[in-house]
Formats: C-alpha cells, structure tokens, sequence
C-alpha cells in the first residue's frame, strides 16, 4: 500500500552535470518498494509547486531509496536546492514494477539518458532472485552524461556503451548497440528512455518475436489512477480499454501492448 512518509535526506549531491542523486531514509516505503515502482516527491515545502513529481526508484535498500534524477524544470529545480539538513515528502510505491520472470535465458536492459534510474534496482533483483547477471546498455550524450556504468559493473553486468558523440563506447544508438547483441528466443529485453528510444526497442522484439517490456512517462497529477491525466493509447479490441493509465496501469507495459505509431519517429540514434 502506498505511504506518504516525510524522510530524511541522507545525501543528495551531483553525479553528471545537471543530474542528481537523492538517498532517503524511508523504511516503510523501502520495505514494500518494487524495481520499477515509483514515487511522487513533493518538491518544497509551499504550495507551490502544487504536483508532486514522479521518481523511478533507483536503489532499494533496507532502510531507504535513492532516486536519480535529471534537472528538467521548475519542479526539480527546487527539489535540487535540498539538503541533508532537511526531510522530503514522499509517497509511495506506486505503479505495478518490472515483471520478474527468471526462465529467461538472458536479460537485456537498454536505457536513454535519465532512462537508467529505474535500471540498478533491476539488475540487482535479476541477480538475487534468478542467479543471472543482466547485460545492460547504456546510452548517453557523451562520456559526462553516462550514469551508473561503475556501479553496473560493480554488480558484475555486462555494460555497452553507446553515445551519441563516440567520447564512450561506440559511436551508436543504444538500439543499433542492442541489434549488434543479437537478442534471440529466450531474451527479454527491459527499456526506457525517450519514446522514440523505446519505440524503436520494441519494434526489434517484434521482428524477433522476443519479449520487451518498457517503462512509460507521462505528466502526472495523482499519480494513483484517479485523474486520467497520464493515460496512453493501448493496442485492444474494445474501444473502453484502449486508454490505459501510466501510473496504475504501469509505468511498465509489455511493449507489444502499446499502439507505437505515433512514436516511431525518426529514431536512428
Ligand atoms: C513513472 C515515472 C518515473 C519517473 N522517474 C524519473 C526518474 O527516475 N528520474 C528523472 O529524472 N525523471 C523521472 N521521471 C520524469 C520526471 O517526473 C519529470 O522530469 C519531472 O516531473 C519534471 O518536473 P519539472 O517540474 O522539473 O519539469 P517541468 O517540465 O517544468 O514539469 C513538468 C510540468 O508539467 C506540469 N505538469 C506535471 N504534471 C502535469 C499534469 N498531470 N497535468 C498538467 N501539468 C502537469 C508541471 O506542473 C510542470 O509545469 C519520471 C516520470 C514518470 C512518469
Ligand atoms: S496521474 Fe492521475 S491517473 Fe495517472
């Protein structure tokens, strides 16, 4: 069930430009929390913003999370400027998490940018409950924007990397740096990053007939399923189930479920 509990900042500092790590201590929400799950931050402590924001769960530990998160907008800005010093409201888990199936033979993360928050908390769970070390795909900027590859490897993954610039890994698209792996039957393939990003992602598991699952974003108000402003466009037959909604429904869909056509713009890198 979800909590909202007002917890305190551990530690909260830069780790790429703009980009940001946030530790918490939350027991509660920690103890029930779910890779793939998320939360909703209040960002300050005035009206103002008046939404919370949506955070992945980054890390999951005993006693408290750690989010990680890229500078947007007016919301994280003010969520940037806070301190060890202070607490933050958090509610959650909310959303349904990645599924976890452990007969796959291997596992295939492929994160875009920020897309990688959800991701150490995936591989960490692959790893404890099926015994298998997942092969991750990062894709970034350029060098500075890479995020988690260390603590990836520390896990003992298998880290590509892709950036846009070649100042890291090769010079690709974390989508051509997942078709040089040749996912093959018995692959599961986990994405996010921007749409395009994960559109493209699942047109590889479509033409492969393997499994991909993805974690969506949307603008959220409630963030429990009431408001309907983050629903997406779902392939179904009956026209009532066509609207599904990110934040009850998801983030994470089976990507086979989501009409993409409106996403499949352009999306070489
Ligand atoms: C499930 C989920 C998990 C996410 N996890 C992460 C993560 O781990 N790391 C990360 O960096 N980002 C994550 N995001 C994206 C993150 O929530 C946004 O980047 C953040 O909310 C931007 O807020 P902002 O105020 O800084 O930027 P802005 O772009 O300024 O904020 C969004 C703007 O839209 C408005 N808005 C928000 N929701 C609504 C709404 N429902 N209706 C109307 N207006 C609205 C806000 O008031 C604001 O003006 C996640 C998003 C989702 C949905
Ligand atoms: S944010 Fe309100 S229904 Fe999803």
């Amino acid at each position: 069930m979800p909590t909202v509990s007002e917890c305190a900042i551990l530690a909260h500092h830069q780790v790429a430009p703009g980009h940001l790590r946030l530790a918490v201590q939350c027991p509660k929400i920690a103890r029930d929390a779910r890779p793939g799950q998320f939360a909703m931050i209040q960002v300050s402590d005035s009206l103002y913003p008046f939404l919370r924001r949506p955070m992945s769960f980054e890390r999951i530990f005993e006693d408290g999370v750690t989010f990680l998160y890229k500078v947007e907008g007016e919301g994280t800005r003010l969520l940037a400027r806070l301190t060890p010093a202070q607490t933050v409201s958090v509610q959650g888990p909310l959303g349904n998490g990645w599924p976890l199936e452990c007969g796959f033979k291997r596992h295939i993360l492929v994160a875009g940018g920020i897309g990688v928050a959800p991701f150490p908390a995936l591989a960490e769970k692959i790893k404890q409950v099926c015994g298998k070390m997942p092969e991750v795909v990062l894709g970034a900027r350029s060098r500075d924007y890479l995020l988690c590859e260390n603590d990836f490897r520390r896990m003992g993954c298998t880290v590509y990397v892709a950036t846009d610039d070649g100042t890291a890994g090769k010079k690709a698209s974390a989508t051509q740096v997942l078709a040089e792996l040749a996912p093959g039957p018995g692959t599961r393939l986990y994405a996010c990053g921007p749409m395009a990003m994960m559109a493209a992602t699942s047109l590889i598991a479509e033409q492969l007939g393997i499994d991909c699952q993805v974690s969506l974003e949307a603008q959220m108000a409630c963030g429990t399923g009431a408001c309907l402003g983050c629903v997406v466009e779902a392939r179904r037959e009956l026209e009532g189930e066509k609207m599904v909604r990110v934040c009850a429904d998801g983030p994470v869909f089976n990507a086979a479920t989501i009409d993409w056509d409106r996403h499949r713009v352009d999306y070489d890198r």
